[in-house]
């Protein structure tokens, strides 16, 4: 489908074929930006950075030292501990053996920035500033997910005219973002000039150590940084959110989830806490991830759109330089020609068959395609499956009565549960280990 938004040329898809043509295509490896996205720094972060040498750089080093299998794996504990103290603290507002109802959103975003913080920063946050950057995380996710007529009429922006504040709120945004992720460089480079040996030990480190012509400004680096915690937050909180409404309405499969983990830990001895390598040898587990991504894929109209840098033929149809081209993820994973009975969640698809979400199939690539494909998708997919195989170890969880699970979506930058997951959640009695 072609359309104009303004002075923008959209084409959309919803047919696989084209969808791989589309995303592979060299002539689609640049993003169109954003007025928002320009405003708020993030024409010089990888996701929106103009496909080049300062973007190919900057994917290099993110794939060696933040998304590498090497960096993931060393990256477990930590995230191990944040989910620990995550499943504590749902345990303690749920009250011990009554189940109370719990609002399980804030729950997973908290775990979520501390891990992505562990991971960039070196170190979890608390109290004001944990706060502070999780006011600044949501504002600049509204502001991006908002549409803008501004990005189609460039006569708004010559006359000056914000329709919708988002300038207003960006400018307001920016320097609270300078501001918190400068401090975080400058105690790097204080530590490091102390004789402190950080040694590459998180990525503001990593970033530090640039030289040559791959070294930073740190306005540049800011932009980096911001961008990984904006990114990193969001998605893996709502993805999990809808894995656990789904388990709510489907206890048979929440059942069969837990006899698998229960098989698993049985065979252990001694007893040890579930770990990446055990949750990559759950077949169901890694099925209903795939069928919740399925179902409620977090980025449907692949929101990071892309732009031709050239006049290209797509489907046998010419698409001029300069046009904008977006995927429609949720089209294509609820059509009936594309998957069976598409509205029915059914993780038992996906056993017994090698189906890769990571970009190869195009009939669900939740993570995008080509070189601009999500490069956050490994720790994502760890992170998640991690949450859910220890969630379902620790709980069953019930549908709250007076709040019933409600799976309308709204599309914001992702495609969120309109009426934030309200759950039970009863604290099952530990697994033993076999002798
Ligand atoms: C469930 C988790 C996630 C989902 C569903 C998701 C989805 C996506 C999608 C659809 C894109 C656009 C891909 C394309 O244009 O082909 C993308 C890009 C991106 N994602 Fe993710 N993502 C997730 C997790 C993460 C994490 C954990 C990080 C980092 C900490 C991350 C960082 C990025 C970045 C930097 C880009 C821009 C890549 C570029 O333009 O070169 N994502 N993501």
């Amino acid at each position: 489908m072609a359309l104009s938004l303004g002075s923008t040329r959209v084409v959309i898809t919803s047919a696989p074929e084209v969808a791989r043509e589309i995303l592979t295509s060299a002539a689609f490896a640049d993003r169109p930006l954003k007025q928002s996205a320009a405003e708020l720094l993030f024409g010089r972060a990888i996701g929106f950075a103009p496909y080049g040498d300062y973007w190919r750089g900057l994917r290099r080093i993110a794939a060696n030292h933040l998304f590498s299998p090497r960096r993931i794996a060393a990256h477990e504990p930590q995230r191990q501990r944040h989910t620990e103290v995550m499943i504590d603290a749902i345990a303690s507002a749920a009250g011990k053996d009554h189940g109370k109802s719990v609002g399980i959103r804030g729950f997973l975003q908290r775990a979520s920035l501390a891990n992505v913080m562990q991971g960039v920063f070196g170190r979890c946050y608390s109290g004001a500033e944990e706060a502070e950057l999780q006011a600044m995380v949501r504002e600049g996710f509204e502001l991006l997910g908002a549409f803008n007529w501004s990005d189609h009429l460039p006569l708004l922006r010559a006359i000056n005219v914000d329709p919708h504040s988002i300038q207003e709120r960006c400018s307001k945004l920016v320097p609270r973002v300078q501001k918190f992720v400068q401090a975080i460089i400058d105690e790097h480079r204080q530590a490091r000039s102390g004789g402190d040996d950080r040694e590459s030990s998180d990525f503001v480190d990593v970033l530090l150590n640039l030289s040559g012509e791959e070294k930073l400004q740190d306005q540049d680096m800011i932009a980096v940084l911001w961008e990984m915690i904006f990114r990193g937050t969001d998605t893996t909180a709502i993805l999990t959110e809808w894995m656990l409404a789904e388990l709510v309405l489907h206890p048979e499969i929440q059942r069969r989830l837990y006899h698998e983990i229960e098989e698993l830990q049985s065979k252990k001895s001694p007893p040890s806490p579930l770990s990446d390598q055990d949750v990559a040898r759950m077949p169901l587990l890694q099925a209903v991830v795939k069928e919740t991504l399925r179902l409620h894929p977090p980025g449907p109209l692949l929101s990071w759109a892309r732009l031709s840098t050239q006049d290209v033929t797509i489907a046998g149809h010419h698409v001029p330089r300069g046009t904008t081209a977006m995927v429609n993820m949720w089209s294509i994973t609820h059509d009936p020609a594309v998957w069976s009975e598409p509205e029915l969640f059914v993780p038992d698809r996906f056993l017994g068959v090698e189906f890769d979400v990571k970009g190869t199939d195009l009939r669900l690539a939740p993570f995008g395609a080509g070189r601009r494909v999500c490069p956050g998708r490994a720790l994502g997919l760890a992170t998640v499956g991690l949450w859910l195989a220890k969630l379902v170890e620790r709980f069953e969880f019930v549908e709250d009565k007076e709040r019933p699970v409600d799976l309308s979506e709204v599309l914001k930058l992702s495609c969120e549960m309109v009426n934030p997951l309200s759950v039970g959640a009863v604290e099952r009695c530990p697994i033993a280990a076999s002798s």
